[in-house]
């Protein structure tokens, strides 16, 4: 696969890495509108070709896909560009602003047969495949009760008298759907993935905490939410909260969930320090001793979006199962703003 690297900050040097180590895939261009981080990128990785629009790259258009790493509400305009000229992408989350335009990259992306995935990173985390075959299989019996969390400290940690790159994110005139649009898609993505159980009905609350006097800097008002905490109904009747901060001091990034079922519980911890599966079932049950389960590798996503392009096949998590999310997210933001119960 010759791949097209879109947007060349922070994390698509994670992606470069990534694609690097997998045999057939060669990164042969890259396109930033900031010619800074286009040039320390390129460099980085030995790409010859860069651009600064991907309008002049598509030009070019020596290459089958694009790797979009752009910020959040660059990835609709970009990735329809993209899919019209016939390349399949690999889009980071959340797929778009809101559920509408992930739909449109779906139905664009699906209509020309072009291959499509979205990078919900903790689809690479082995535990979480472990933990939605031990629920399917039935081990912890029918799910009653969930609890989820990702928990980051990152805003608390910021020097607002030296802002950087990251204040798009704390700001929807800039396309951020705050704390939920950025992490809450990856907590719902790996709550419902593990527990095999769509959510069907919500309610929210979302809050947004004060960070400088007049909640602007320049151009950026500072209003996208930071914490939410949403109640869920899921499909089969469970409930559970699933709640989410980027104030967790103590916690730079960390995702724990805890499924219970009428035969045992399990419990999911992922952070920089590792990953922990453990499990209470049968005779364990009633004195509460939770056992830990190993799991093996899997593939990650940009193994599986490789092997997608090689074989024409899009494997998930695709662009619907994203818009899918984004419309949980859609609807929270409602429920958060009306704080009324709202059916999927
Ligand atoms: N999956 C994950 O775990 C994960 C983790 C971090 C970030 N992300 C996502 O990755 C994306 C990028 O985040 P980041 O932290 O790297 O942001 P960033 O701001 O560090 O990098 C974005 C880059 O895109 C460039 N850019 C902006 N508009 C562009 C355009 N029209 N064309 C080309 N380049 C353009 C910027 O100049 C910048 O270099 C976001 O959508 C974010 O949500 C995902």
């Amino acid at each position: 696969m010759r791949l097209l690297i879109l947007g060349t900050g922070r994390m698509a040097h994670n992606h470069a890495k990534a694609f690097a180590a997998i045999a057939g895939v060669e990164m042969v261009g890259a396109v930033d509108t900031s010619a800074e981080n286009l040039d320390a990128f390129c460099n980085a990785f030995g790409i010859e070709r860069r651009f600064v629009t991907l309008e002049a790259a598509l030009a070019w258009g020596d290459f089958d896909a694009v790797d979009n790493v752009t910020p959040d509400a660059v990835h609709h305009p970009t990735t329809m560009l993209a899919l019209a000229a016939g390349k399949h992408v690999f889009c980071e989350k959340p797929l778009a602003t809101n559920a509408d335009k992930a739909m449109e990259m779906v139905e664009a992306a699906e209509r020309a047969g072009l291959v499509n995935m979205v990078n919900l990173t903790y689809r690479n985390v082995a535990e979480l495949h472990k933990a939605r075959e031990i629920v399917a299989a039935g081990t912890i019996g029918a799910v009653k009760h969930i609890e989820a969390s990702y928990l980051q400290h990152w805003v608390a940690l910021r020097d607002f008298n030296d802002p950087g790159p990251w204040l798009w994110r704390l700001s929807t005139g800039h396309g951020s759907n705050g704390t939920l649009g950025d992490i809450g898609i990856h907590i719902l993505d790996f709550t419902t993935f593990a527990a095999g159980q769509d959510i069907v009905s919500m309610n929210c609350r979302l809050q947004t905490f004060a960070k400088v006097p007049g909640d602007r800097i320049g151009e950026y008002v500072l209003d996208a939410n930071d914490s939410f905490i949403i109640s869920a109904e899921f499909a089969n009747g469970a409930i559970g909260t699933i709640h989410s901060s980027r104030w967790a001091s103590g916690y730079a990034n960390d995702q724990r969930l805890r499924i219970y079922g009428d035969k045992g519980g399990l419990e999911l911890s992922h952070g920089h320090w590792g990953t922990l599966l453990r499990l209470c079932v049968g005779e364990d049950v009633p004195t509460g001793t939770w056992r830990e389960v190993k799991a093996e590798p899997v593939h990650t996503n940009y193994q599986r979006f490789a092997e997608a392009v090689r074989t024409g096949v899009t494997a998930e998590p695709s662009f619907r199962h994203a818009a899918g999310l984004q419309r949980l997210l859609d609807l929270a933001l409602v429920a958060g703003r009306d704080h009324q119960e709202h059916t999927i």
